[in-house]
C-alpha cells in the first residue's frame, strides 16, 4: 500500500526508481512533457520530492506543492535546493553523504594522474602506433609536488589522504583552519599561487559561485593545473577556457561543468585538458548505496521516524 505521493524531478536509475514505485505513488515530473499541467493536476497531495544532486528546484515549483514535507536528494550536493525557503516552510532536506566520498576522491586522484602524467596524450600516442616510430614525451614527477584543496570536507580529506600517500604535499583553504596535518592558506588566490594542482572540492551554490575566477587562475599560472570534481558553478568557466587557450595555466582535469551536459566546445581541441562526464560517484556500488540512502530517508520520514542524513543547515 503506497504510503505517500512523491514527485520525481530527475531521471532516476531503475535500482532506485523501481523500489520507490513499489512503496510510493510516484509522479514523474522529470519525464512529463507538460510540467505545469502535471503540477496543477497532481501537485496537491505530494508529500515528498526526489531530485538529483545537480537538479535545480525553483521555489515556484515548491509553491505548487502545498503539502510537501521532505526533499530527498539523490546526491551529496544540494546546491540546487532553496534551503532558506525549505527552512521557512519546515520542509526537511536530506542528501547522500559519505557513501560516495571514496569514489569522488578516486576521480580527483585520477584527474591528477591523467593531467600530471599526460596519460590521455600517451594513450592516444600508443593507440595511434606512434611508439613504433619515436619515444613518448617526458612529463613531470608527481611525488613532491603540492596539491591545494579548496574545501577540506569529507571529499577534500579523502583526496588529501590519497595524494599524501603518493608523496605529494597538501595545503588547503576553507572557511577556517582545521585540526589536520596540512598547511592552511586563508586566501584562495594565495593557495593557487603556491600549488601545482588546485583541486576544487567545496559545495556549489551562491556562496561559492565563480570563486575560482580569472585572478585565481592567473595565480595558479603556467605551473598549475586545475582539477574540479565539485560543481561547475564554482569556476568562472569562460575565464578557465580563456586561460587554457592562452596557455596561462598548465592544464585542467574536469568532471563537472557550468551547464551540464554541455561542455564548451573549445575544450575539445585542447590536449592539456582531461574531460569526464560527471562520473565522480558513477560506480554501481556507490550509486546503489546512494539510491538506498535516498529512499531510506523517505522511508524513515513517512514511518514517523527521524531522517538519516538531514543537511547540516536544517539540523
Ligand atoms: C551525482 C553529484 O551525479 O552527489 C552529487 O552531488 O553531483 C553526483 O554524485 C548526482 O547527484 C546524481 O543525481
Amino acid at each position: 500500500m503506497p504510503s505517500a505521493d512523491i514527485l520525481i524531478t530527475a531521471p532516476l536509475p531503475p535500482f532506485l526508481y523501481d523500489p520507490l514505485k513499489a512503496d510510493y505513488r510516484c509522479h514523474d515530473y522529470a519525464k512529463a512533457t507538460d510540467k505545469k499541467a502535471l503540477l496543477a493536476a497532481e501537485g496537491g497531495p505530494i508529500r515528498g520530492l526526489v531530485q538529483g544532486g545537480g537538479t535545480v528546484t525553483p521555489t515556484a515549483l515548491l509553491d505548487a506543492l502545498p503539502k510537501l514535507e521532505i526533499i530527498s536528494v539523490f546526491g551529496v550536493g544540494y546546491d540546487g535546493v532553496p534551503v532558506v525557503y525549505c527552512k521557512q516552510r519546515g520542509i526537511k532536506v536530506t542528501n547522500t553523504p559519505d557513501v560516495l566520498t571514496d569514489d569522488v576522491a578516486d576521480v580527483a586522484l585520477g584527474l591528477i594522474l591523467m593531467t600530471g602524467r599526460g596519460f590521455v596524450r600517451a594513450n592516444r600516442f600508443a593507440q595511434a602506433g606512434e611508439w613504433e616510430k619515436r619515444s613518448a614525451e617526458l612529463t613531470t614527477k608527481l611525488s613532491g609536488r603540492k596539491v591545494g584543496i579548496l574545501g577540506l570536507g569529507r571529499i577534500g580529506k579523502a583526496i588529501a589522504q590519497r595524494v599524501a600517500a603518493m608523496g605529494m604535499k597538501v595545503a588547503y583553504t576553507g572557511r577556517k583552519p582545521q585540526q589536520v596535518p596540512y598547511e592552511y592558506v586563508a586566501s584562495l588566490e594565495a593557495l593557487a599561487a603556491a600549488v601545482d594542482f588546485l583541486v576544487v572540492a567545496c559545495p556549489g551554490g551562491e556562496a561559492t559561485r565563480s570563486i575560482v575566477n580569472a585572478n585565481v587562475l592567473a595565480a595558479l599560472g603556467k605551473k598549475g593545473t586545475l582539477v574540479n570534481i565539485a560543481r561547475g558553478s564554482i569556476v568562472d568557466e569562460p575565464a578557465l577556457v580563456a586561460a587554457l587557450k592562452a596557455g596561462a595555466i598548465k592544464g585542467a582535469g574536469l568532471d563537472v561543468f557550468a551547464d551540464e551536459p554541455h561542455i564548451p566546445a573549445e575544450l575539445f581541441a585542447l590536449d592539456n585538458v582531461v574531460l569526464l562526464p560527471h562520473v565522480g560517484s558513477a560506480t554501481r556500488e556507490t550509486r546503489q548505496a546512494m539510491g538506498d540512502l535516498c529512499k531510506a530517508n523517505l522511508d524513515a520520514w513517512f514511518a514517523g521516524k527521524s531522517v538519516l542524513t538531514l543537511i547540516p543547515e536544517l539540523a
